[in-house]
């Protein structure tokens, strides 16, 4: 069974867009009448998101059509992400946990964050997650979904809603220790551009406010996308040149990220292969989107004062392309042990064509006895790949 099924998010997701944002008349009726109905607004919110995000409307999710469209197209992929990230990256499963969610939106992502928890340690008692957004409209929908979510799953989840300016909420929190704080899908929304950049500084302006940040991990998640990959690659600079925290994912090591190079074309981002809901899969195409697969730049830290330790084990790298081919022949990207690296077939064929097929852009891998040189990394014929099995979406 897989995580969505498990967790019912389908079922009850359409059952709350129906009951709250579909007519009387066409309740009960059945998926494709009301993907149907809603389809002009996702056409418009999609186009929306599309566009320059200077350009959107501040409070596209005061506007109902807005919403449902919102938690039709975006409350999944962005439940899945938080989720896979979780269930990944979390070290500490523990009974209780407390997630501060800022720009929490339908709550999306701490929700997320309680099914990966749940999935860690199946004898999670209660999560409390305190949702801070500017719009009252979607908070109501966190609430809602939250209550449904933990009668389906039997976990107590209590969700207390902020609404008003980020920056007003953050200094008027009180000092009430979270476990994890989530900026999911925001950090386009909540920074201003500057010449057209946004600044990695002010977001840890703003998260040094935060008495709760310096003791929690702080979650990052943002679309796969050049200026959000390339913002999360220089923050998480920041805090490995100036020792400010831990990081603890993506990176495989505490030196400058290996995509921070000048001319350097690529980004670092992960892309989990995903066969989406029937429904969800036919909205997308009816939108003429045609993703198999969950795409996202993150990073994951902890602002606590102590040294830098991303996990510098010397085995572990990150699959940071796709399999591509240049002048001499098959490679992948991998990052780990302060540099990026050029990984080959070698003398190991076979290996190779498994990596390929069992492994995806952004998985943590090991590999034991591989030739290391300058020139990079061979498989040799006593290579093996340790490394968690696919996860099935
Ligand atoms: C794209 S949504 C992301 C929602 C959710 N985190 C997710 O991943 O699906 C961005 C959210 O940030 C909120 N937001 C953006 N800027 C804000 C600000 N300055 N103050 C309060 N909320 C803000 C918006 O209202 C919106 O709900």
């Amino acid at each position: 069974m897989n995580v969505l099924d498990q967790f019912r998010v389908s079922e009850l997701l359409l059952r709350h867009v129906a009951q709250n944002y579909t007519p009387k008349r066409m309740q009960g009726s059945d998926h494709d009448a009301l993907l149907r109905f809603q389809r002009p607004a996702m056409e418009e919110l999609s186009d929306l998101f599309t566009s320059d995000r200077g350009d959107r409307r501040r409070d596209y999710l005061n506007h109902p059509p807005y919403r449902a469209a919102y938690l039709l197209l975006y409350f999944l992929p962005n439940f899945l992400k938080a989720g896979l990230l979780t269930l990944t990256t979390a070290t500490r499963p523990t009974s209780d946990a407390r997630i501060l969610d800022i720009g929490a939106g339908p709550a999306s992502a701490s929700l997320g964050m309680a099914a990966g928890l749940r999935l860690l340690n199946p004898t999670l008692r209660s999560v409390e997650i305190i949702a801070l957004d500017r719009s009252r409209s979607i908070l109501r929908d966190a609430e809602e979904l939250a209550a449904r979510f933990s009668e389906q799953w039997g976990i107590a989840i209590r969700l207390r809603a902020r609404d008003g300016d980020l920056r007003t909420l953050i200094r008027k929190l009180p000092d009430h220790p979270v476990d994890h704080v989530v900026v999911a899908n925001t950090v386009n929304e909540l920074l201003e551009r500057k010449r057209g950049q946004l600044e990695p500084v002010e977001l840890l302006d703003l998260l040094a406010r935060l008495p709760q940040a310096a003791r929690s991990s702080v979650w990052i998640i943002e679309p796969a996308q050049l200026p959000s990959a390339r913002f999360i690659q220089a923050l998480r600079d920041i805090i490995a040149r100036e020792n400010l925290g831990r990081i603890l994912a993506p990176c495989v090591h505490s030196r400058d990220c290996c995509f921070n190079t000048p001319g350097n074309k690529n980004w670092c981002h992960t892309v989990w292969p995903w066969t989406p809901p029937g429904w969800y899969a036919a909205a997308q195409q009816a939108l003429g989107h045609f993703s198999g697969a969950l795409r996202l730049s993150y990073v994951v830290f902890s602002l606590a004062k102590q040294q830098n330790t991303a996990r510098a084990a010397k085995s572990f790298y990150r699959i940071v392309s796709q399999p591509m081919t240049d002048n001499n022949g098959p490679v992948l990207l991998l990052c780990g042990n302060g540099r990026c690296w050029r990984l080959r077939p070698g003398q190991h064929p076979a290996m190779w064509n498994a990596l390929k097929q069992t492994c995806h852009r952004g998985q943590l891998i090991r590999l034991s006895d591989t030739e290391n040189s300058s020139e990079g990394i061979r498989l040799t014929r006593r290579t093996r790949l340790i490394s968690a099995a696919p996860l099935e979406l």
